[in-house]
């Protein structure tokens, strides 16, 4: 198949913007008009798991991160969360019980790959999220679910990511409901939420112009600092990722509560410190962290809704206002400025955005 760039300067820009899109693609294979969740074959009961392993690399190891809340706090199931070539060599006992998942855009990822192979015939159901169902990693999972993302071309994820997560999350309700701990009426909660995310997937497409300005401002930094809590710090990774990725700044991500533990020592008016703060149950803690920043001359961009922007955005060197979303979605949502972020920040620089310089899309050697 040939993919152009459809009218964008990068594929990804193209990629960025067809997330509603590709989102509800997947949403349709996923639920029934009823809102039941429909797997593949016989799909997993859960019943039978009492913990969860999860491994990939880059990107993907972000939405292993974020799914390890839904799956803890939604399916009340322990998760653990490595990256493949620490795993893979790490030995690790895996008890009777364990469900293996494995997230790969490609499939092909040298040190997934292996990593899936050492816990094949270790008696464990062996599951895959990918977004080439033809690949090695598909192939050799005992149940491999498709992201339905389309090629994806951009070396930096975006949309397999977001579509990732969405797999993820489905995942995770499935779970949670056949364990019986998360009852019908909650369950349709949720569902009608991600039955309304392309939409406000797109509403966050719209601030593309708030989000370009910030990143004027971020393109003469050197170092950048993201700070998020709870289900927003794996999201803090994922945006310090995209940013040192294609516009080549060394970025870090933080959680939140960690800043005081070192970090701080680095505040003051050259480093920009990104504040990922949805207004939801955290957002009082993590905008204490964002003040200690502030009282040190640190400047703060805050990306968060209108009810925490209200709440917060005095002092603040610059604001991206999002939608308001449940709770449990905030990440996926959250994604669209990380991404847009780090693409405005690498065009003002003028870098390489489809092809940076030494990263691959896809490694395939270890
Ligand atoms: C490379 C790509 C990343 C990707 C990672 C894992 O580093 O540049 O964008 O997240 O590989 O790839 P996978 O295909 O396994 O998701």
């Amino acid at each position: 198949t040939r993919v152009d760039k459809a009218g964008h300067k990068h594929f990804m820009a193209k990629e960025i913007a067809e997330q509603p899109g590709v989102i509800g693609q997947a949403l349709s294979h996923y639920l029934s008009d009823a809102g039941d969740i429909l797997l593949p074959d016989a799909g997993i009961d859960f019943t039978q798991i009492d913990r969860i392993t999860m491994v990939a690399c880059g990107t993907a190891s972000y939405a292993c991160l974020t799914a390890k809340y839904w799956f803890e706090q939604i399916a009340r199931i322990p998760v653990e969360v490595d990256v493949a070539s620490e795993f893979r060599y790490r030995e690790p006992p895996i008890p009777a019980r364990t469900l293996a998942v494995f997230v790969s855009q490609s499939g092909e990822t040298a040190d997934t790959l292996a990593a899936l192979r050492y816990c094949e015939g270790r008696a464990q159901t062996i599951l895959s999220v990918v977004n080439v169902p033809e690949s090695s990693i598909a192939r050799e999972s005992d149940l491999a679910l498709p992201i339905y993302a389309g090629i994806e071309v951009g070396v930096a994820s975006t949309k397999a990511f977001t579509c990732q997560l969405t797999v993820l999350f489905l995942l995770a309700l499935k779970a949670a409901h056949q364990r019986g701990v998360l009852t019908d009426e909650a369950l349709a909660d949720h569902v009608s939420a991600l039955r309304g995310l392309p939409s406000v997937i797109n509403a966050a497409l719209e601030k593309n112009n708030e989000i370009r300005d910030a990143a004027q401002k971020l393109s003469h930094a050197q170092d950048v600092l993201f700070l998020g809590r709870g289900r927003m710090f794996p999201m803090a990774h994922e945006a310090a990722l995209k940013l040192k990725e294609i516009s080549y700044i060394h970025a870090e991500a933080y959680a939140s509560g960690e800043l005081k533990h070192g970090p701080i020592a680095l505040i003051d008016e050259n480093m920009p410190v990104v504040v990922l703060a949805p207004h939801d149950t955290l957002f009082d803690k993590t905008v204490s962290n964002m003040q200690e920043v502030m009282a040190r001359q640190g400047k703060v961009i805050l990306i968060s809704d209108s009810d925490g922007l209200a709440d917060a955005s005095e002092g603040v060197w610059a604001t991206i206002e999002m939608p308001r979303i449940s709770e449990a979605l905030g990440p996926i949502l959250y994604a669209i400025p990380a991404q847009l972020l780090a693409y405005h920040t690498a065009v003002a620089k003028g870098t390489d955005v489809d092809q940076p310089r030494n990263l691959a899309k896809s490694v395939t050697v270890e």
